[in-house]
């Protein structure tokens, strides 16, 4: 039996509730598809559950990155320091918006970006930092809210893949000025489709990521600003609402396999997990490094377990962005990262069985299989 790191039945429990939604609003006398009712409810829900001032529900976390940075008034001249090793966005947002990114080092072992790098790469043209937490290990906020407040630059939490991370008491979204969420499918609050959120303690800034979203509009056909079409879906909302209350459970769950794992994996020599703990972890996948990275790659697919390696190079290394990074200047955290990381199953429906499988998996390709 294989264990693929995409699962494929990633919402059949809740197939009933999809196909009753999709009729009933797809019927509905109102014809409304995209921010309804059910997206106000959404919205809600997340909003007063965090204890945020505003969530505003959009087209995916890249468009919510696009969106703060839009309604921060970010643009031609500024600059914003962004991690060297991470989604796409990170730099792409920065551009489209028409700034500039600048790429900072990340830690080895965490593969986060290093605060003091960040702060070494502020200048007078910077608006805004942008860290990113990663796929195991939140990024330093409390270090990095204090070199935004002591530097005077807009902090940007991109939080797209930490949705239910809790940091020093504090969750993923809610550290910076504003902070994104993701619901790509595999995402800890993953659904079946594009979707992401905006997530904001300051009410002014989310009145205008709101009005950003839908074409500059708060009443309709007075376009107040030029805003762009980043709308959610009402099915969608309406099948969030409906499996967040399970969202608890499925994280706990993905939090357990993690432990497990880190604690399989602590004595082997030349596999190295995420630091162990939960204060700071986010479960959207669960990543180990090692210098056999490839080959333990290649061990596990012939033993029908499926990983993924995310990211295989720098984002300053990239065709897109290299034109927009200092020439011959090496970000060795983000390299090391991209030649040693590998990202393991972690999702909710896995068996115990099933975790055996990969950890015991793992054990045998360090050679610490006979330490158990
Ligand atoms: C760090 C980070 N930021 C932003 C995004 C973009 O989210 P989306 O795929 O919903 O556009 C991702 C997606 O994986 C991500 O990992």
């Amino acid at each position: 039996m294989e264990i693929p790191f995409f699962p494929a039945d990633l919402f059949e429990n809740d197939r009933k509730v999809m196909l009753d939604l999709i009729r009933e609003i797809g019927v509905a006398p109102e014809q409304k598809f995209i921010l309804g009712e059910r997206t106000r409810v959404f919205e809600e829900m997340l909003r007063d559950d965090l204890g945020a001032a505003d969530v505003v529900a959009c087209g995916s976390g890249t468009s919510a990155l696009g969106l703060v940075l839009r309604a921060m008034e970010i643009g031609p001249g500024d600059e914003v320091v962004v991690p060297a090793f991470g989604c796409a966005p990170l730099a792409s947002a920065v551009l489209e918006a028409g700034a500039q990114p600048v790429f900072a080092d990340v830690d080895r072992r965490t593969a986060v970006v290093d605060p003091e790098d960040v702060a070494a790469r502020i200048t007078h043209r910077t608006k805004a930092i942008m860290p990113a937490h990663m796929f195991s290990v939140m990024a330093d906020m409390p270090r990095l809210t204090e070199i935004a407040s002591s530097r005077g630059v807009r902090l940007v939490e991109d939080s797209a893949v930490a949705q239910g991370a809790v940091l020093a008491g504090t969750p993923a979204g809610l550290w910076g000025e504003a902070g994104v969420y993701s619901f790509v499918q595999v995402k800890s609050f993953g659904m079946p489709g594009e979707g992401g959120a905006v997530v904001t303690r300051d009410a002014e800034l989310g009145a205008r990521v709101r009005m950003l979203r839908n074409h500059g509009q708060r009443t309709r056909f007075v376009h107040e600003v030029v805003g762009t079409n980043s709308r959610f879906d009402e099915i969608q909302a309406a099948f969030q609402t409906y499996r967040y209350s399970g969202f608890a459970e499925r994280l706990a769950r993905r939090a357990d396999i993690a432990d497990h794992y880190t604690s399989c994996f602590t004595p082997l020599p030349d596999v190295v997990p995420p630091p162990p703990g939960r204060d700071g972890r986010c479960y959207y996948v669960y990543c180990v490094q090692s210098d056999r990275r490839d080959e333990l790659r290649a061990f596990l697919a012939a033993r029908g377990i499926g990983s993924h390696v995310y990211y295989p190079s720098p984002l300053p290394e990239q065709p897109a962005f290299a034109p927009h990074a200092p020439v011959g200047e090496g970000w060795p955290g983000a390299e090391s990262a991209c030649a040693r990381i590998l990202a393991l199953p972690v999702y909710p429906h896995l068996s115990d069985t099933e975790v055996e499988r990969v950890a015991d998996a793992v054990r045998e390709f360090s050679g610490g299989a006979h330490d158990r």
